[in-house]
């Protein structure tokens, strides 16, 4: 049988909670067949910076780079942001994108019927919506060089960050959002600020060049202004939205509101050989931490996308979503999505749920 090894990275805050009910998941999927487990636990973010001094500590990376596919919580502590940026919990989860060259990220922003009315925008604007955000993930402004905070001629401070693409990250991640346009509606909006941005319009001229290669699938562009304003506005126009670092880091994030809890929604980061970093897209959420008031939907459906993309097992990923649409139809709440007619119960109980409706 398929032996999966898998690093798992608990983190900060509710990272560990939420990680301890994927893996009551995973743990049940293997006793029933599915799979062999191992897995390696290892530190990151704030955790790590207590017990080590550094937020991806050398043992972490090579438990990583061992394995074939993470498991990763949150990163995220108030009490560093004191520290250099290099420094922070944040730093971790940058350092681990880039060493593992995971330049892919898709986030999924789909609603689910039960959880329609509890979205910030009406049920009819956002009933069926099914995006999927393909951002670049490792290269532009985030990582451009130069960048920091200097002091200019006239002895005033100036921080500098560079946007910056090669039309070769460019190709790699349109192609990933075209073939994953030809799985879906076969619709992509790809997000620039080409009126503006010189990076921009190599953005946009090459994702044109790359669709002359998918012919099937009806390609659009959309300055990234217009989008947020269309993604308020009728959201359901969008299938796959393809957007570089830092304009799909915003999108996402505005998306995953529409759903109606940034708890209910995976991510996936993979590179070249299909390796990848699974997380929820939600942060470490110190406020509610060690309550058992988070949602561990999130982290439950990026191992359903583990178990699909890294280890192409559709039977026990396909088993997840129908656990989790199962528990939804019962009504079952964590506090983020609960309304009246629903029935509250913990992180736990939801994790203990979704094990049972497990097939
Ligand atoms: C995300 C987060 C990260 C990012 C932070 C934690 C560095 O906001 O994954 O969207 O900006 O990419
Ligand atoms: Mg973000």
């Amino acid at each position: 049988m398929k032996c999966l090894n898998i690093a798992v990275l608990p983190g900060d805050g509710i990272g560990s909670e939420i990680i301890n009910e994927a893996i009551k998941i995973l743990k049940r999927l293997s006793s029933i067949g599915h799979f062999d487990l191992n897995m390696e636990f290892a530190l990151v973010g704030g955790s790590a910076i207590k017990e080590t001094n550094t937020p991806l500590p050398n043992e972490t990376l090579k438990i990583v780079m061992d394995s074939e596919a993470i498991l990763f919580g949150a990163v995220g502590d108030f009490s560093f942001d004191h520290l250099q940026h290099a420094d922070r919990p944040e730093a971790a989860i940058l350092s681990l994108r880039k060493e593992l060259k995971l330049f892919a990220n898709l986030r999924p922003a789909f609603v689910f019927d039960e959880l329609a009315q509890a979205s910030s925008l009406k049920e009819e604007l956002v009933s069926g919506l099914d995006i999927m955000i393909v951002r670049e993930l490792t290269g532009d402004i985030y990582f451009g060089e130069p960048r920091g905070i200097q002091t200019n001629k006239k002895g005033e401070k100036i921080g500098i960050n560079t946007m910056i693409y090669n039309e070769n990250e460019i190709i790699r991640i349109a192609k990933v959002a075209f073939d994953l346009a030809l799985k879906r509606d076969r619709r992509l909006v790809s997000i620039d600020k080409a009126n503006v941005l010189e990076c921009m319009q190599l953005w946009r001229d090459t994702v044109t060049e790359v669709s002359k290669s998918y012919p099937d699938v009806e390609l659009s562009h959309l300055y990234v202004d217009n989008a947020a304003m269309q993604l308020a506005k009728n959201p359901k126009q969008f299938d796959v939205m393809l957007t570089g670092n830092i304009f799909g880091d915003i999108l996402s994030d505005q998306a995953s509101m529409l759903t109606g809890s940034i708890g209910m929604l995976p991510s996936a980061s993979i590179n070249d050989e299909k390796k990848g970093l699974y997380e929820p897209v939600h942060g470490s959420a110190p406020d509610i931490a060690g309550k058992n008031i988070s949602n561990p939907l999130a982290t439950i459906l990026s191992i359903s996308m583990m178990l699909r993309i890294t280890f192409d097992l559709e039977e026990p990923a396909k088993s997840i979503e129908l656990a989790v649409k199962n528990v939804l139809q019962k009504q079952l709440a964590t506090p983020d999505f609960f309304r009246p007619g629903k029935i509250k119960i913990g992180t736990k109980e939801m994790g203990d749920a979704v094990t049972e409706a497990l097939v």
